[in-house]
Parts: structure tokens; sequence; C-alpha cells
């Protein structure tokens, strides 16, 4: 079964609330948290303080993704804020498995991320250790952005090297999901889709249409 996961990055942060609970009464699976540095990225989004009053407002698996750096010191704060799944970019990182464990002490799920120049064997010494990869199908930084499909043979590959290792792990994508560009990457092997733009800015605020509309 295909997940669901909205960005409320795009969201009305000026009505979280009512963002939220209109999300938390749809049928998706994660809420995504998009966490911005300003300087691992060019941009700046929000940070565990605004994760904590999610975390108050539904029961939806928090899904974090933190594009920032350095990422160690912060995982706690993270944690403590009520993450269930924490994920970290894997370039620039010269100790990923120490990230990994710290997250693991947490109790919380791992993922790992991957810009779209970043290949797929700068994982695979880690994969077997995680719970989630995450496929960048736009440069991170900004939501609204126009979906990659160079990024298909990547999932593809991804797909198969799961299968070749018999790896219980979820392929995630995130950028430019709507409801054409979500099937091209179901049919490569994601199982679960990002979406921000797509959910949120329409007329009416039919998210909960829109998200069955991905799967
Ligand atoms: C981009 C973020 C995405 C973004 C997706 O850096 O990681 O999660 O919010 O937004 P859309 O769906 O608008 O591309
Ligand atoms: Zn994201």
């Amino acid at each position: 079964m295909v997940k669901v996961a909205p960005s409320i990055l795009a969201a009305d942060f000026g009505n979280l609330k009512s963002e939220i609970n209109l999300i938390e009464s749809s049928e998706c699976d994660y809420i995504h948290c998009d966490i911005m540095d300003g300087h691992f990225v060019p941009n700046i989004s929000f940070g565990p303080d605004i994760i904590k009053q999610i975390r108050k407002m539904t029961n939806k698996v928090l899904d974090v993704h933190l594009m920032i750096k350095p990422v160690l010191p912060y995982i706690k704060n993270f944690a403590d804020a009520g993450s269930d799944i924490i994920t970290f970019h894997i370039e620039e990182e010269n100790d990923p498995e120490k990230i990994i464990s710290e997250i693991k002490k947490y109790n919380i799920k791992t993922g790992v991320a991957l810009k779209p120049a970043t290949p797929l064997r700068s994982i695979e010494n880690i994969i077997d250790i995680v719970d989630l990869v995450l496929i960048m199908t736009v440069e991170p930084g900004f939501g609204g952005q126009s979906f990659m499909d160079n990024q298909i043979s990547k999932i593809c590959e991804l797909k198969e090297l799961v299968i070749q290792r018999s790896l219980n792990i979820e392929i995630e994508v995130d950028g430019g999901i709507d409801e054409l560009t979500g099937k091209q990457c179901i049919k490569a092997g994601a199982n679960v889709l990002v979406a921000g733009t797509y959910i949120f800015n329409n007329e009416g605020n039919k998210y909960a249409q829109k998200i069955l509309s991905l799967r």
C-alpha cells in the first residue's frame, strides 16, 4: 500500500491548527516536516518547537526531514519534540553510522536522504541499517518546484537493491509530486509520496481528496 505524506511546508502557518485538523481527518499516513537551516539549504523553515506543537495536534506519524548541518547536536531536540521518523542527508556527512545510532537511541525510525546529484552508492554501506531512503526529486530548499524525472532511474535502482538484499525499508520520494509524477514514482518502486503544493495549494482546501488521488 502506498503511503502519503503531506508536507506542511506548503500549509498556511497562520492557521496551522486547522490545517493539521484537516490532514488529521484525511487518509494520509505521515505528516512530513521540512527542517531548513539557511546553511545546508538556502532557506529557513522551522525547528523543534513547532514540531512539539504539531505533536500535540495529531496522532499521525511525524516524518521529520532534516536539511541542516550539523545534524548530530540537534537529534535529541527533534526526538524529544515527538518525531517518529528522522531523516538526515548523506551529503557532507563523514560519520553517518554515528548519526544513525544516535537516532536509534531514542527508538525512532531512521531515514537517509539523497539530493538529486548524489549517487546511490553513497549509501551502500548504511542501507542495511536504516528504515527509509528518501530520494529527492527536486533540489532541497523550496516547495513548489518541478519534478526531476531523471531521478526515476535512481528509484528503480534503489528498488532493485532492496529486492536483491531483501531489505525491509521504505522508499520515499519528495519534491514536485502530483497525481502524475506520483504514479511514475510508484511504478519505479516508491511506496511513500511526499507532497506539499499539490495537497495544500488548491481552492476549497480539498486536502483529503488530493491525498486519495495520489495512491
Ligand atoms: C523541499 C522539501 C519538500 C517540499 C515538497 O526541500 O523537502 O518536502 O516541501 O514540496 P512540493 O510538493 O511543493 O514540491
Ligand atoms: Zn522534505
